[in-house]
């Protein structure tokens, strides 16, 4: 048996997930939230409104989207004892060790989290609340990686200022956001808002499936996430980019390593489980980064590296039988890079974006009552054996 089966064993169905949340179509490089497509989303759209549309199923009204963000700006601080879990880390801990504990961890603070029959005002504080303190840890784990002193949120400031704000801003210092930081970490997060059933995304549903509270369930998302073939492929190409570039940004050699069967040399951000054309992120990604960096002032030499290995790759027939194109990760890495944050951040901004959409698919789960997940196996061992 290969690929995908539906094997019904007198099980409920064990067939694909049933969702109404995101629609992509792999062979055509379509990706939709809610029936939106993600090029208007991604140009018109902020990231809160976003994040709403994927949890709550509809674009929310003017009224409503201010008090999404005022009912957020409420939750923003974390219990101060939080503070404690990063004495313990070496100083070089992974920013998505500490991210996946830190969030489960939320879980012994706010135990009305764990309560069973949940009314739907609590669940949607719980929902609040894990989006307000997911920005002030992504923030704070930065700040202490840096030695600086933590910066606590404002609630002046809108969601994503606030977040740039608790990152790059100084206690000694005024604040004055860029509008062009604020519009890319706009667009960003929303290209990385949901993805139907990825890997980190089919982790938060299945935990969650065992009525387990959202903050484990985000938690064990964020550990999927890390891994280098899914949501940590985002700081393995910029090292991979890097590595060319003190290798001489010889292109061609590094093809040739990726095409080689016996060198595990993979050309990270190129490939996906299910695009098997262009990834659309990746193409508003690209135009992003040209802007971007022209905005800003910076010519980053990978950049360069990174648009001859697509050009590469795209006219060489061992990426095209096997429809190798850039993804959502090639081309991110560059712009984090000239926003100022380290390659090991990069998948924690991952999780950022993708936070709204384990939440929706967690609350999509749960509302549709779906039985405790138990995938099917198809047993090839031994079966006749004795002592
Ligand atoms: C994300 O699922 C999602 O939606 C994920 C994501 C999201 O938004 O949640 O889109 C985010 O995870 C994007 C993917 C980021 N990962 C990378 O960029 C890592 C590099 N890519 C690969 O490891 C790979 O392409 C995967 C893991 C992404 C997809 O793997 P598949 O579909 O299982 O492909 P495969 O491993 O079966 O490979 C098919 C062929 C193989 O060659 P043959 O055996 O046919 O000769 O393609 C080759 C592979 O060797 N191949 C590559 C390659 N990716 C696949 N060869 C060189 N470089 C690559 N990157």
């Amino acid at each position: 048996l290969t690929g995908h089966v539906t094997l019904d064993f007198g099980y409920k169905n064990t067939g694909a997930t049933k969702s109404a949340i995101t629609f992509l179509d792999g062979e055509e490089g379509v990706l939709k939230y809610r029936g939106y497509p993600i090029e208007e989303l991604a140009e018109k759209a902020s990231f809160l409104e976003v994040a709403y549309l994927l949890i709550y199923g509809e674009l929310p009204s003017k009224e409503t989207v201010e008090k999404f963000q005022k009912d957020i700006s409420m939750h923003t601080l974390i219990h101060e004892d939080m503070k404690k879990f990063f004495d313990g880390y070496p100083s070089k801990s992974h920013p998505m060790a500490q991210l996946s504990s830190l969030v489960c961890s939320l879980s012994t603070f706010y135990p009305e989290s764990l309560e069973a029959n949940q009314s739907e005002e609590q669940k949607n504080e719980t929902i609040i609340k894990m989006l307000a303190k997911m920005t002030t840890i992504v923030a704070f784990i930065y700040k202490k990686s840096l030695g600086h002193p933590l910066i606590y949120p404002k609630n002046k400031y809108d969601y994503i200022t606030n977040y740039l704000w608790m990152t790059f801003g100084q206690r000694t210092e005024d604040f004055e956001p860029n509008p062009v930081v604020v519009s890319a970490m706009n667009k960003l997060l929303i290209l990385h808002a949901d993805h139907e059933q990825n890997c980190s995304t089919s982790t938060v549903r299945i935990v969650g499936s065992s009525d387990c509270n959202l903050y484990a369930s985000i938690s064990a998302g964020i550990s999927a996430l890390w891994g280098p073939l899914h949501g940590g492929a985002n700081q393995a190409v910029i090292e991979m980019l890097e590595r060319i570039k003190e290798d001489g940004g010889d292109t061609d050699k590094w093809i040739a390593k990726a095409k080689d069967k016996n060198d595990p040399f993979r050309m990270m951000g190129f490939g996906h489980r299910v695009y098997k054309n262009f990834d659309p992120r990746a193409k508003i990604i690209k135009k992003a980064c040209d802007d971007i960096l022209e905005s800003l002032g910076i010519n980053d030499p990978v950049l360069e590296i990174a648009k001859k290995l697509e050009q590469a790759a795209l006219t060489d027939q061992y990426f095209i039988d096997r429809k190798l194109y850039p993804n959502v990760d090639f081309y991110s890495g560059i712009i984090y890079r000239a926003l100022g944050f380290p390659s090991e951040m990069f998948t924690v901004l991952f999780a950022l974006g993708r936070l709204p959409g384990w939440i929706a698919q967690w609350k999509e789960m749960r509302e549709n009552k779906e039985p405790i997940g138990r995938p099917r196996q198809v047993y090839v061992g031994d079966v006749d054996k004795h002592l």
